[in-house]
């Protein structure tokens, strides 16, 4: 029997992260996964796919609706959604491609096949061909991630009725989509489909969209989405689906009572759940009521030298989240430092404008009665995003009011999804508000708006009637 000092279940960004970092710190490392392309959910039908798909749709509505301004004028635009789709699967197969040569080059094993972990040194492989393997490890990392939620009224059926991995490969732009969930999937894959033409409407069972974002970020996100022809129907709560003559007639509840209206397709976006069942072999393993691992803050299980990372435990579920819990698990096997700051992971949605946020909101503050003070400013006001023509969305920056420590940085505009990162470094630095506003940023630049948002704190903003 191969004996390995760690075995890996799982290749997405948590686990084939951990991987490397096991195999750069000398370790023995064999990683396991079902699937053939690896990456997981991130590169194969997640993060990855759903950016091309947006960046694709939005160069077509830009090129559309914005182009006349620059005084270009086109005629006649048209749309082969099948080299979207082919540039789409290229980015993908290229970057599951980079993912194997890396784990080849770092002398990992890799297994293709589904891993039963018998106990905490025993793990069982039933191989893609068909064959069984069994092998001893000192060490486990489960990184098994998760899968789309199970919504009850909306079964899925991969044609009419799609999960976030169906409404990545339409072939055809749909008439019309419902989406149930006004969540980060809602909201990024409704965005693709409404700039291709498809009328959009979304059904959430919450009264507003993005509850876990600043309060006055997601208004804004609300008011923008509306206005760039999303539909929404919150408070609403779809109780039944059918299917008849290739369309679903969907209905729902809401104040108002029942109602019912036709769509082409429905996406069901309600949440993701750990991918933990196969766990069951491995019965001394803790799991809590929703199926999460359970773990402490070094990602230790209840057992022994088994560690678990990713979106099948505790914490966001985000591919930057489990990797970083990946690096830090490998450390600790290694006997080194490891620790993940869990208050300054940065939260991205790349809708247009894109939304980003790290630390505290407004409201959790409040919650907390923490005295805080504010600093705000708006993306109108910059120069940058003038010459942009990306104006829509603003900066919020929220410090202690005692020590000035920032706490939370909240941003909905052009390009927030690479301007966060400055928040998450101030952050991770424990930065104060003053520590930015007495930073010298380059003019013109939309950085510019945190740094007035920063001044702002103080009441010091230069660009600002204050
Ligand atoms: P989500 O948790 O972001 O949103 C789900 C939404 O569905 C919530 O607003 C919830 O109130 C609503 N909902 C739940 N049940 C409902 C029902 N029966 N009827 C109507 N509404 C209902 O989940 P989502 O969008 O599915 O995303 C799953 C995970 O994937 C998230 O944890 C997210 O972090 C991750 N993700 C991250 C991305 C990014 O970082 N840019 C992109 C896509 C996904």
């Amino acid at each position: 029997m191969e004996n390995y000092n760690v075995i890996i279940i799982g290749a997405g960004p948590a686990g084939y992260v951990a991987a490397i970092r096991c195999a750069q710190l000398g370790k023995k490392t064999a990683i396991i996964d079902s699937n053939s392309a690896l990456g997981g959910t991130c590169l194969n039908v997640g993060c990855i796919p759903s950016k091309a798909l947006l960046e694709s749709s939005e160069i077509y509505h830009q090129t559309q609706h914005d182009l006349a301004q620059h005084g270009i004028n086109v005629t006649q635009v048209s749309l082969d959604l099948s080299v979207v789709q082919q540039r789409k699967q290229k980015i993908v197969t290229d970057l599951t491609g980079g993912v194997a040569a890396l784990i080849k080059s770092n002398g990992i094993n890799l297994y293709h096949g589904s891993a039963n972990v018998l106990s905490k040194n025993k793990v069982n492989i039933s191989q893609s061909d068909k064959t069984t393997l069994t092998l001893s490890t000192d060490y486990i990392i489960l990184a098994p991630g998760s899968k789309p939620s199970v919504l009850k009224s909306a079964i899925v059926d991969n044609h009419s009725i799609v999960d976030s991995t169906g409404a990545l490969n339409f072939t055809e732009v749909p008439r019309s989509i419902a989406i149930i969930g006004a969540g980060v999937i809602g909201l990024e894959l409704g965005s693709v489909w409404q700039r291709y033409g498809s009328n959009v409407v979304v059904y959430e069972f919450q009264d507003s969209l993005l509850p876990s974002a600043d309060n006055d970020i997601s208004k804004q996100a609300g008011r923008l989405f509306k206005k760039q022809g999303l539909n929404f129907h919150f408070s609403s709560e779809v109780i039944r689906t059918v299917i008849k003559n290739s369309v679903v007639e969907l209905s729902y509840k809401d104040s108002n009572g029942e109602h019912t209206e036709t769509f082409d397709k429905v996406l069901v976006a309600t949440g993701r759940v750990p991918n933990t069942e196969k766990m069951a072999s491995f019965k001394e393993l803790k799991l809590d009521s929703k199926g999460f691992i359970e773990v402490n803050a070094q990602c230790k299980t209840n057992i022994d030298n088994v560690y678990a990372i990713g979106d099948a435990v505790r914490g966001p579920m985000l591919a930057h989240k489990g990797s970083e819990e990946g690096i830090m698990v490998a450390e600790l096997i290694a006997g080194n430092f490891g620790k993940v700051n869990y208050d300054t992971i940065p939260f991205v949605i790349y809708t247009n404008p894109e939304i980003a946020w790290c630390g505290q909101t407004e409201q959790q503050l409040k919650q907390k009665n923490t005295d805080y003070n504010i600093g705000v400013f708006r993306f109108i006001a910059n120069g940058r995003a003038k010459a942009l023509a990306q104006t829509d969305g603003m900066i919020k920056i929220i410090a202690d009011k005692k020590t000035d420590r920032i706490l939370g940085v909240h941003m909905i505009g052009p390009q927030v999804s690479e301007l966060i990162m400055q928040a998450v470094i101030a952050m991770e630095f424990k930065a104060s508000s003053e520590d930015l506003a007495l930073t010298l940023f380059a003019h013109p630049g939309l950085s510019e708006v945190l740094h007035e948002a920063a001044l702002d704190v103080a009441g010091n903003a230069i660009h600002k009637v204050n």
